[in-house]
């Protein structure tokens, strides 16, 4: 009798945790915190179009994407009337420049964050997404959409076990990725 109920209580308590799993509601989605400094990627990625890895030099190469320190903002921002409106300098700069004069980092509030039991890696994803010719930002529109046109940083994937898991069956299906290893066993993003 006991046995019985563990016999068919197992496998429904295992599909049922699953389902759960996979369709868990995103909780992040929509989460875009005010930052210390208000840099705006509309306006250095998008209207300036700079390049994405100008600033997230790791994101081809490390594990992480990594946020920029200050030298690389006074590339620009230490020099001529950049940051000046009639002759006046703006707040946002001014902030910036007192924070690299007393030689602190801004605590920029990380927006996407995985649970430490997840393993992700940047470079393998963008070595594997990034069309040869096309512009590094192409690759980070299937998980963090058009940063490009944000004024402020805002998560807009679940990044959910199903998203990744989605992605990655697609992959092993599509033909000229059957053999690279993309896989969607458990231990293959869990430590
Ligand atoms: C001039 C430097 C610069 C460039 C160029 C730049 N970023 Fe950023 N990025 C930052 C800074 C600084 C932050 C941290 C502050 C913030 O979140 O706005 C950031 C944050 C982010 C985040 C959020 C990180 C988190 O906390 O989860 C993402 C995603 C991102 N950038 C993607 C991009 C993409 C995609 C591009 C190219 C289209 C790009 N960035 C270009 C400087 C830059
Ligand atoms: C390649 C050059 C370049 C780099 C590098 C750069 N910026 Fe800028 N930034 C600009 C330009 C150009 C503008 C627009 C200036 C203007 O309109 O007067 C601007 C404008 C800004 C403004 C808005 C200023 C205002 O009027 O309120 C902020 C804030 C800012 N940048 C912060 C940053 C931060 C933080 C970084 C480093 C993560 C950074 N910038 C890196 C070129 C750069
Ligand atoms: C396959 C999905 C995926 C792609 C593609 C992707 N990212 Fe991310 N990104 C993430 C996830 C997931 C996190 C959170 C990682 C964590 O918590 O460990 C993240 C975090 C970040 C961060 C926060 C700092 C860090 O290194 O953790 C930045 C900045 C960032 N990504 C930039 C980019 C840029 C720029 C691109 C395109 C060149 C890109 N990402 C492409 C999924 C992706
Ligand atoms: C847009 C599609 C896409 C999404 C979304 C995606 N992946 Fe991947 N992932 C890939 C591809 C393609 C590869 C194989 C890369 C290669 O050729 O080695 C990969 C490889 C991996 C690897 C093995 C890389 C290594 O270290 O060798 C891990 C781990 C991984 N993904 C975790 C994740 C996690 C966790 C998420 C969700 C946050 C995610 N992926 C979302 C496409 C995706
Ligand atoms: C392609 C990557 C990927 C694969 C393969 C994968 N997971 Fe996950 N898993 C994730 C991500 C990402 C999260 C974090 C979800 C979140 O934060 O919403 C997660 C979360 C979880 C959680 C915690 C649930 C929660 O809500 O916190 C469990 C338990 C789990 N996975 C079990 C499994 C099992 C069992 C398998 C094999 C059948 C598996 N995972 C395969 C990416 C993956």
């Amino acid at each position: 009798m006991v046995l019985k109920l563990v016999k068919i209580g197992l496998p429904l308590f295992v599909v049922a945790f699953l389902a759960w799993v996979i369709f868990a509601p995103p909780q992040r989605v929509g989460y875009a915190p005010e930052q210390p400094i208000a840099y705006s990627h509309a306006l250095h990625a998008g209207k300036h179009g700079m390049d994405c890895q100008y600033c997230h030099t790791g994101v081809a190469v490390n594990k992480k994407a990594g946020v920029p320190s200050l030298n690389i903002c006074m590339n620009c921002h230490a020099y001529g009337t950049m940051g000046y409106s009639g002759g006046k300098l703006s707040p946002e700069i001014a902030k910036l420049k007192k924070y690299y004069e007393e030689k602190k980092s801004p605590e920029w509030i990380r927006v996407h964050n995985l649970p430490d039991h997840v393993r992700f890696a940047h470079a393998p994803h963008i070595k594997a997404l990034l069309k040869e010719g096309a512009p590094t930002k192409e690759a980070c529109v299937p998980c963090h959409g058009q940063v490009e046109q944000m004024v402020v940083v805002s998560q807009v994937m679940p990044l959910n076990m199903g998203f990744c898991v989605n992605c990655h069956r697609d992959y092993r299906n599509a033909h000229e990725y059957r053999n690279r290893g993309v896989a969607v066993s458990c231990n293959f993003c869990h430590y």
